[in-house]
């Protein structure tokens, strides 16, 4: 039987959309600690050559699939072939596990707009004053509540004409402000070993953990290995270059994630004064290092006012695409009302957000395998699930239901597929065996079995 889907309105909107989707606090908030913890200009090359291969290849496939299905991630596979039914629910999995931390970030992104709204910023930039925020209970639980709550109207409302709009005049602003940050940063005292740090591959940072981390920032920057891209595929129309569309995605999501770094890897040399440890901080980085360039730049209130409303409007166009996701999972599952998901799916994540929010706080002494809750959530989803859905999607489009299938999506219409080699090769034989290996290794890694 035939339905008919809505659609999006053509190639920019669908561009736009997946674009809301991808950029988000992964590339400001988490590209940027990952490229200082794991070895700087070196992880920026290997992210970008995974970007290129392994990501355009996942990307094209997720979203020919939907559109060959038009449906989305959970009945996709099993249109197919019964028997990776289960692959759909795998997906469907991660948002529910990155939605509620995700939350708990944007809750700290709210905390800090309003700081600065409220002039208070060379209170936001002393030392102290992440951890000391993180690590009290009810502020940032009334944050990361707020944060969610914004999330959930947008969802329960349903206004995606409304996000599209946003995106289309928030998407050019990021850009700029991010390269111009990312200038001012560059060239603030002491910042240039900072830039060279970031920029200049220097093989003997490189580890193992280099490539994994990499790997896992991928996916989930370009919202991948989840049944987002699937989704959205399924509601692209025929007419539409899915290479073209998504060569103009990865070079987005990649590109402001690289003048995040930008902005902050630097800043973190100008104020460290040498001191190297602190770019092994971690989730904190950008809140502890952009306040601190806010503060040396004239009419720096209103400009780090701007940044975080910009960081929290792209956040927030993330979040809620992972929210509809899950929704329309369980409407389509359970046959519920749209309130009454919105409403079960909020609670949920609250209860799970509560974990990661606590767990910086009153529990920080509770570790699951040596991690904090929201490491914990962020490292199942990335370094386990992920390259699961990942790797399975690639054998069952490999062997299963043959490259051929969705190599003949792309070139619906007439449209050549430039890159038709890379992509058989990529499905069939390197990315399954490389996955394989990140899994493997990385599963090893944090039960202690092997140390990389
Ligand atoms: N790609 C988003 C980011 O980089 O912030 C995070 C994300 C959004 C992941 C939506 C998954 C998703 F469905």
């Amino acid at each position: 039987m035939e339905q008919k889907r809505s659609g999006f309105s053509g190639k920019l909107g669908f561009v736009l959309a997946a674009a809301g989707s991808a950029v988000g606090l992964g590339n400001i908030w988490r590209f940027p600690y990952l490229a200082a913890k794991y070895g700087g200009g070196i992880f920026l090359l290997v992210y970008i050559l995974l970007a290129v291969t392994f990501g355009f290849t996942l990307m094209v496939t997720e979203i020919a699939l939907g559109r060959k299905a038009q449906l989305s991630a959970v009945s996709a596979f099993s249109r197919f072939n019964r028997k990776f039914a289960f692959l759909g629910y795998l997906a469907a999995a991660v948002p529910i596990i990155i939605l509620p931390y995700y939350s708990v970030i944007g809750g700290w992104v709210t905390k800090y707009l309003v700081a600065f709204c409220s002039g208070n910023i060379s209170a936001a930039a002393q030392d102290g004053y992440f951890n000391s925020f993180i690590s009290s209970t009810g502020e940032p639980i009334l944050y990361f509540a707020i944060f969610l709550g914004l999330t959930a109207l947008v969802a329960l409302l349903g206004v995606e004409k409304g996000i599209e709009k946003v995106s289309k005049f928030m998407m050019p602003v990021l850009v700029v402000l991010s390269i111009g940050i990312a200038i001012y940063s560059a060239f603030l005292p002491g910042a240039m070993e900072g830039v060279i740090y970031y920029i200049k591959p220097d093989f003997s940072n490189f580890s193992v953990m280099t490539v994994i981390a990499a790997m896992g920032q991928l996916f989930y920057s370009m919202s991948l290995a989840m049944g987002i891209m699937i989704t959205y595929g399924s509601y692209m129309k025929k007419d539409v270059n899915i290479e073209g569309a998504t060569r103009q995605i990865s070079l987005f999501d990649t590109g402001i994630a690289f003048f995040a770094g930008l902005m902050i890897v630097p800043a973190v040399f100008a104020f460290s004064g040498g001191d190297q440890s602190a770019l092994g901080q971690g989730p904190g980085l950008m809140f502890v290092t952009l306040p601190k360039v806010f503060e040396t730049f004239p009419g720096g209130t209103i400009l780090g006012a701007l940044f975080f409303v910009l960081v929290l409007l792209a956040a927030l166009t993330s979040s809620i695409s992972l929210m509809e996701t899950i929704v329309s999972i369980f409407i389509d599952k359970f046959g519920w009302k749209r309130s009454l998901t919105c409403l079960v799916v909020l609670i949920g994540s609250i209860v799970l957000g509560l974990l990661s929010t606590l767990g910086y706080g009153v529990w920080a002494d509770v570790k699951l395998i040596g991690m904090k809750f929201l490491d914990f959530f962020d490292f199942i989803s990335n370094s386990i699930i992920m390259p699961l859905v990942a790797l399975i999607t690639c054998i069952f489009v490999g062997y299963f239901i043959k490259p051929q299938a969705l190599i003949d999506e792309v070139e619906t219409g007439g449209a050549r597929f430039k890159s038709k080699k890379l992509f058989v090769v990529m499905v069939k034989f390197i990315a399954p065996v490389f996955i394989l290996l990140i899994l493997v290794s990385s599963v090893l890694n944090a039960f202690g079995i092997i140390k990389i």
